[in-house]
């Protein structure tokens, strides 16, 4: 079985994360969404609520999982018995970041590699921080994230 690896932090999932795991659905067997969990950031939603939004907005897609991981990328990846990164590329900025991270990946472990899909122009200018400060500051973030999480993400705001 072909699977592969939408690794992030997905705090939260935007439209842009969500158009790769559908293209990257219909490529591979299965996309296993991975959400880092970083002790030494505190994001605006716990790693149970990022998998919970995940599930929700990718229940339409049936080869698709999510899971959670700490630590290594590739040490997640050997125990999940999986071989393929895929990763959105926005723009040249994100390039050398995303090559470096590509060539420490493959340089812990030979055997796995590592995918970019071009993200759809449309999205080009998305990031989840992006859209946290337009939330924060009470901007419509309408068509930047799906539908369905849009009330959980402006409630963070409004306690
Ligand atoms: O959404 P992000 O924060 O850009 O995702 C970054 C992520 C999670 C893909 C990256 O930080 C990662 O793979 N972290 C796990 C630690 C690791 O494997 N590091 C070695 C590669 S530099």
């Amino acid at each position: 079985m072909n699977i592969a690896v939408y690794p992030g932090s997905f705090d939260p999932i935007t439209n842009g994360h969500l158009n790769i795991i559908e293209r990257a659905s219909t490529i591979f067997d299965e996309v296993v969404v991975g959400i880092l969990v970083n002790p030494d950031k505190k994001g605006l939603f716990s790693i149970e609520e990022r998998v919970e939004l995940i599930k929700r907005v990718t229940s339409h897609i049936p080869n698709v999982r999510v899971e959670s991981f700490s630590g290594l990328l590739v040490d997640f990846m050997k125990n999940n018995n999986i071989k393929v990164i895929v990763k959105g590329l926005r723009a040249v900025s994100d390039f050398e970041y995303e090559f470096q991270m590509s060539l420490m990946n493959k340089k812990l472990s030979q055997d796995i590699e590592t995918l970019f899909m071009m993200t759809s122009a449309e999205y080009s200018f998305l990031s989840s921080s992006s859209v946290k400060q337009v939330a924060a500051f009470g901007g419509c973030i309408k068509g930047l994230v799906p539908d369905e999480i849009i009330q959980d993400i402006m409630s963070k705001f409004c306690d």
